[in-house]
């Protein structure tokens, strides 16, 4: 069976309230699963709140498996940097991924490729796990440059990242055009680009990095999607909001 991981991303949602609630149905009723007791041990959930409900989330995830992270942080983990996030921070309450390079950070606020090298590092030296995020935009897909985006985003993003000092590092690919939008990648789609993610991956040296897949993903098509060679689990925006999609989603992708 491949160690899936299955990790949700909520974007700008969820107060801490709103995120003490979803905790308290989500272990209530994923307690009743059969793969309950498997988290941690033959896949991992992790989540990614906000950074205004990190410690909300820390507290109720704290007895169990479940794992955390912070949906972005600085190069830097304290200093004049207004605004901004800190691995220390995340680590200290007892986080244990940064997300980095996802593509609303690419477009919204205009990260670079070096720049989200420093912050995989920082990540690294920070000793938390980096779920690096790739993904063509629709433009670059009908230009046929989707491989060329790609291999940039791990080359330039990955620079000076090898198995030796980068062993705990995962790779999300997300085409920018399915995410939010309904529009699933086809099979054969998520196929050829995991393969060639993992190609490349192999070729940096870091053959052993899980690749997610994210962009539309659903219980109801799981299933299917996580049966693709090199496809080791999701990252999951919209249907990972409420604990019982959620829930089925996580049922299904194990199935
Ligand atoms: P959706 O699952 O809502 O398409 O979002 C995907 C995503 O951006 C996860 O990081």
């Amino acid at each position: 069976m491949k160690n899936i991981i299955l990790a949700a991303n909520w974007k700008l949602n969820k107060s801490p309230a709103e995120t003490r609630r979803f905790f308290k149905t989500f272990f209530d009723e994923g307690k009743k699963k059969s793969f309950y007791a498997q988290i941690g041990k033959q896949f991992q959930v992790v989540f990614f709140p906000s950074t205004i409900s990190l410690e909300a989330t820390s507290e109720s995830v704290k007895d169990s498996e479940v794992r955390f992270g912070g949906q972005n942080i600085y190069s830097e983990s304290q200093g004049a940097f207004t605004g901004e996030n800190s691995a220390k921070v995340i680590k200290e309450l007892n986080g244990h991924y940064a997300l980095i390079g996802h593509s609303e950070r690419r477009q919204y606020f205009h990260e670079s490729n070096s720049f989200l090298n420093k912050k995989i590092h920082h990540a690294l030296k920070s000793d938390l796990i980096p779920m690096y995020c790739i993904g063509e935009t629709l433009e670059e897909r009908e230009s046929g440059k989707t491989e060329a985006v790609l291999l940039a985003q791990l080359t330039e993003g990955l620079k000076e990242i090898t198995s030796a000092n980068g062993k705990t590092l995962v790779v999300a690919y997300e085409p920018v055009w399915a995410i939010g939008t309904g529009k699933i990648a086809t099979a054969d789609q998520v196929k050829e680009t995991h393969a060639f993610v993992q190609k490349t991956l192999a070729k940096l040296d870091l053959e052993q990095t899980p690749i997610l897949y994210g962009g539309s993903v659903k219980a109801a098509n799981a299933q299917e999607l996580i049966q693709i060679p090199h496809v080791s689990g999701f990252l999951v925006g919209g249907a990972s909001l409420e604990a019982a999609a959620f829930l089925d989603l996580i049922q299904n992708s194990l199935a």
